[in-house]
């Protein structure tokens, strides 16, 4: 089938790659002149681990062209938007101009028959408004949404394997024209016996927002489980365990740390909020503005707990952060809670040197002022107090008897509740994970 994808960022170009990988004749389009330029040399412009290979492998078949050009999706059966939807400045709802953008420059390069397939997440009532404009074009095409759900860092394996599908279509003939469509792009899912959902849109946009309030809910659960912990001596890993041994809770999503960020879970958060508070049922949500609350609340913790660590003034100490991007696997930085430790003691003071396997190119470009090593050992050596803030595995093997020998005072701030706090403390280290005695 003939796909065309608008916008090539971490979706798109994950999504554009997966669908040539899987047979389909594929052109990813994106305004961005300089990232088109970078995939059509084979070279994905962020880090995610699989895509060069599937990258180089389906453009060498000939499936896989990138253009800036809209009018090279032109002839595309199903055009799939893949745009940011950020937070908007000065708001907490998202800001929809790039969806809205992306659907008026495909407009006129749309075909009777052809389905425009809406990825990206997006306050509910965004589908049926966009559905009226297409519509209203007189093109003959119809829209679908159809929510994403990759992780970075295992995004190649969620498009090519998700573990579900959801198709939100119209009610009718164009609603059952979209289903053949979509499991058509999603033949091989489908085969494999993926669990599908068709339903309309609003449940469709519903499902994405729900997941990732469900899973914020879960990480700021357990983060504040680890702040009782901390004030009556428990042990939240361990009881992240026990709780997570009863399959209705479950163990994923339940490590207590330095808390969530990412380009997702929290501006998706605070646009569902601002959206409900505009259907009129803010009160249906407010308990997310808590779990935000909460997970904010952790950064400012990690900091506290590393200023009352240190033997000296935070502004005569050298700190030592491990961990830039959001999460292991991942290069993203945007609302990273590592970043964001690393910048707020830099500025208290802190001489700040951040090492990241692969967060330094973009926390540089955003934070020119803090210092960035790629070498672990540069990064501890002389420190006065090390804090880790992204389970990055090169982190969790850290020899802490080597360690000790780099730094000048062995304390170790485990903002991620990752090391083994007995061998850490057994090599002579100060150790501190949250909610952990
Ligand atoms: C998330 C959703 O998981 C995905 O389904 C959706 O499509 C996009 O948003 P992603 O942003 O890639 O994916 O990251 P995720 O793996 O969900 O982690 C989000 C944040 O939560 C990270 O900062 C991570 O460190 C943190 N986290 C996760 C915890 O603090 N504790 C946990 O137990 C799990």
């Amino acid at each position: 089938m003939r796909i065309s994808v608008i916008g090539c960022g971490y979706l798109g170009a994950v999504h554009a790659s997966a669908m040539a990988e899987l047979g389909h004749d594929v052109i990813g389009i994106d305004i961005d002149i300089r990232k088109i330029e970078q995939l059509a040399l084979g070279k994905p412009p962020f880090y995610e681990p699989g895509l060069p290979e599937i990258l180089t492998s389906a453009m060498a078949s000939g499936r896989l062209r990138f253009s800036t050009d809209i009018a090279d999706a032109a002839g595309a059966q199903v055009h799939f938007i893949g745009v940011g939807t950020p937070q908007k400045a000065g708001s907490h709802a998202a800001d929809l101009s790039y969806v809205d953008a992306a659907v008026q420059s495909i407009l006129p390069h749309l075909a009777a028959g052809d389905l425009v397939v809406g990825k990206s997440t997006v306050p509910v009532g965004t589908a049926a408004r966009l559905a009226e404009v297409i519509e209203r074009s007189g093109t003959g095409a119809t829209l679908a949404w159809n929510p994403e759900f990759l992780r970075e860092g295992f995004a190649v394996k969620d498009t090519i394997s998700p573990d579900r599908l959801v198709y939100g279509v119209a009610a009718g003939a164009a609603g059952e024209h979209a289903t053949v469509l979509l499991n058509e792009v999603y033949a091989a899912a489908i085969a494999a016996a993926t669990p599908l959902i068709v339903t309309d849109f609003a449940t469709a946009e519903l499902v994405k927002v729900a997941a990732n309030a469900f899973l914020a809910t879960k990480i700021s659960f357990i983060n504040a489980m680890s702040e009782i912990a901390d004030v009556s001596g428990a042990d939240v890993t361990q009881l992240a365990d026990a709780i997570g041994f009863d399959n209705r809770i479950g163990r994923r999503f339940l490590n207590a740390g330095v808390g969530f960020g990412g380009g997702c879970l929290p501006k998706d958060i605070r646009a569902f909020t601002a959206r409900a508070e505009e259907l009129g049922r803010g009160d249906s949500v407010a308990f997310l503005k808590e779990v935000d609350t909460i997970n904010m609340r952790q950064r400012q913790r990690v900091v506290a707990m590393t200023l009352q660590a240190l033997d000296k003034p935070v502004y005569t100490a050298k700190v030592a952060v491990l961990g830039l991007s959001f999460k292991p696997h991942s290069d993203d930085v945007r609302d990273s809670p590592a970043l964001d430790v690393a910048v707020q003691l830099r500025g208290l003071g802190a001489d700040v040197m951040a090492t990241d396997p692969q967060g330094i190119e973009n926390s540089r470009l955003r934070h020119p002022q803090l210092t960035y090593s790629t070498s672990v050992e540069e990064t501890l050596r002389g420190a006065d107090a090390v804090v880790l803030v992204t389970e990055w595995a090169e982190f969790k093997q850290i020899d802490p008897v080597w360690a000790a020998t780099l730094v000048r005072v062995p304390i170790i701030i485990d903002g991620r509740n990752t090391l083994d706090a007995a061998a850490w403390r057994a090599a002579g280290w100060t150790y501190q994970g949250l909610g952990r005695p």
